[in-house]
């Protein structure tokens, strides 16, 4: 099993650049099935599910050159329609090409989508935001066909601003004709990041990052050069790493602004952070306590995907605090795992309390599900001891090069093949 080891006690200090963000890439990739000619897109993580996607892409004959951050994507080879069982199953983001494809080639065949173990995570609001644009879905036991080469825009109201309905939906509308509104839309920053890529094809899509997203119709979309936006998640886990070692961060190409509520939390706590444009200074003045209770909530609120490591510093700092995860109902897992280290925390079915600070222990722990990892490694780095963390496959869905950043940032950490 391919596991992280871990040698806690260093301070962390240090600078990183901030990658691509993982739920930009995603949906990006995706939307290029929906354009003709070359795409250039740079900032693309290195990350294994950057890899599935592309692998994706590439089974359905889309022609792939990806060199470092930079990437090629040209679809105009595309053969196929149907994604296999199998990709499917690698990742969540694989749903999104469900819109792409309806809007490039009228149909889509998909399974259930894959994903992280940390909730049920249905796709009932992507279904029923399709069918209202004159989608007809079919089901197999293992597979929805999924068939619409005539849609008709129309306004679709979400009962939650779910980010993946939004995206797909966005994705549908663009072979729809007319326009499309999309209300109660989720207001994620990588949703707007997608909006611009899409308008730089040569679409007119306008109101991502606001509750209402307008998407107009049947416009011929050409590939287009895109950066990707930053991964606000990368940053807000090495800004915890950093300091819950007691330590001091420089991140660079991050816009602070998109992670205000982490930022407010350990303000008040008692870090130092400094904020500019495009970077984020922290560093531990050594007396930080804080008692808070912290609700994720979707964009603009706490992350949930901040959530984990939020936790696992205060398991040190923050003596009778309650982190309540309102998004995912097993996003919690990660806990047992910290209290195989010395935390005194209670875990329940939605929230964690942090009853008293502890020093936490090295042991050997088991990361199951991405950012529950991440929370893991950073317990292991600011432990006393050494720390092996087995199921290094769910932290590299979602951290590019993280050995090496973490090196560089003079902790000590090394990884195991299987
Ligand atoms: C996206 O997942 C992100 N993934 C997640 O990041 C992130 O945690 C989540 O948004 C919330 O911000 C990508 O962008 C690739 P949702 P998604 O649809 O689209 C329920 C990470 O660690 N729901 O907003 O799946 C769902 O079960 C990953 O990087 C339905 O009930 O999130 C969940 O409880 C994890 N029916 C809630 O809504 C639906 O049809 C939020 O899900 C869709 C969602």
């Amino acid at each position: 099993m391919d596991s992280y080891h871990i040698k806690g006690g260093n301070v962390l200090r240090g600078y990183i650049e901030v990658s691509g963000a993982k739920n930009a890439a995603l949906p990006i990739l995706a939307a290029t099935v929906a354009t003709r000619g070359e795409n250039l897109l740079r900032g693309c993580p290195e990350i294994s599910d950057v890899h599935s996607m592309v692998r994706i892409l590439r089974s359905l004959g889309c022609t792939i050159k990806w060199e470092g951050e930079k990437m090629s994507v040209n679809t105009d080879s595309m053969t196929e329609c149907r994604i296999s069982d199998g990709l499917m199953k690698e990742m969540r983001s694989s749903v999104f090409l469900a819109g792409a494809l309806l809007s490039r080639c009228g149909e889509a065949v998909i399974s259930n989508p894959g994903g992280c173990n940390i909730g049920k995570r249905p796709i009932d609001m992507h279904l029923n935001g399709l069918k209202q644009l004159g989608v007809h879905i079919s089901h197999t036991e293992d597979h929805l066909l999924l068939q619409g080469s005539d849609l008709e825009g129309t306004d679709i109201t979400l009962p939650y601003p779910s980010v993946g309905a939004t995206e797909n939906i966005m994705l549908a509308a663009l072979s729809a004709k007319g326009c499309t509104r999309i209300i109660n839309s989720a207001r994620e920053p990588e949703i707007v990041d997608l909006q611009n890529y899409i308008n730089k094809c040569g679409g007119k899509i306008e109101g991502a990052g606001t509750g209402m997203i307008i998407v107009e119709g049947r416009r011929q979309l050409t590939g287009c050069c895109h950066k990707i936006m930053p991964d606000r998640i990368e940053a807000g886990t090495y800004l915890i790493m950093a300091l819950a070692t007691g330590g001091e961060i420089l991140l660079k190409g991050i816009d602070h602004r998109l992670l205000a509520p982490l930022i407010d939390i350990l303000q008040k706590a008692g870090y130092r952070v400094e904020t500019g444009y495009g970077f984020i200074y922290a560093c531990a003045l050594g007396k930080e306590k804080i008692c808070c209770k912290v609700d994720t909530s979707p964009y603009p609120g706490f992350p949930t995907d901040l959530q984990p490591q939020l936790t696992a510093l205060l398991t040190v700092i923050g003596e009778g605090s309650a982190v309540n995860e309102n998004i995912f109902e097993k996003r919690l897992k990660y806990g047992e795992q910290l209290k195989k280290m010395g935390a005194d925390i209670e875990i329940y079915e939605k929230k964690v309390i942090i009853k008293n600070n502890k020093i936490l222990y090295g042991a050997d722990i088991v990361a199951q599900d991405l950012r529950g990892g991440a929370a893991l490694i950073i317990a292991g780095l600011a432990a006393q001891g050494e720390t092996t963390v087995a199921n290094a496959k769910y932290i590299k869905r979602g951290y590019s090069r993280l050995t090496n950043k973490i090196t560089g940032l003079g902790g000590v950490i090394t990884e195991d093949g299987n």
